[in-house]
């Protein structure tokens, strides 16, 4: 038997304009994609801004189902969007933004299981990293990769 250990780094800003502008301009996207969120039993709106190697940013909002668990969330419907439209192209960043009734989250909201594993699956896809933003009024934080989230990702490999 031995130990081990798993770290991970990742970045913490106190402001959005503490980031690079390209990363500034992604969070304000995803704070805007909120808008098309349709949350009328939880109202939580999450917005996701997806950019793409191409340059295309995606967005995407959480929908909500009376039946819930046909509902999707944001970044299930941004990532999803981008995989038919644009299915050759890498995904860059994924910006994530949530707010409780209207409020954006101080702490930002960080993505589902559900949300990881399809993240992993894309990342792997086109083989290359895809970084994930998440976006809060008093936090902000970025990870390099989806293996940050989602340590020991099960993919095609494990079966
Ligand atoms: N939600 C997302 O859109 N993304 C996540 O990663 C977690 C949760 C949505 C689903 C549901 O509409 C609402 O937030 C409350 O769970």
């Amino acid at each position: 038997m031995s130990e081990k250990r798993l770290t991970i780094d990742y970045e913490e800003f106190s402001s959005v304009s503490e980031m690079d502008p390209k990363d500034q301009e992604l969070c304000r996207a995803a704070i805007e994609a909120q808008k098309g969120s349709y949350s009328p039993y939880s109202h939580f709106q999450v917005g996701a801004a997806l950019l793409l190697a191409n340059g295309v940013v995606v967005k995407g909002a959480n929908q909500e189902n009376a039946a819930y668990p046909s509902g999707l969330c944001a970044e299930r419907s941004a990532m999803f969007w981008a995989g038919a439209n644009y299915p050759d192209i890498p995904m860059d960043t994924l910006a994530i933004a949530g707010s409780d009734h209207g409020v954006l989250c101080e702490s930002p909201a960080s993505p589902c299981g559900a949300c990881r594993q399809v993240m992993a699956e894309y990342q792997k896809k086109h083989g290359k990293p895809m970084k994930i933003i998440l976006v809060g009024s008093k936090r902000i934080r970025k990870f390099g990769c989806v293996d940050d989230l989602l340590p020991f990702i099960f993919d095609s490999l494990s079966m």
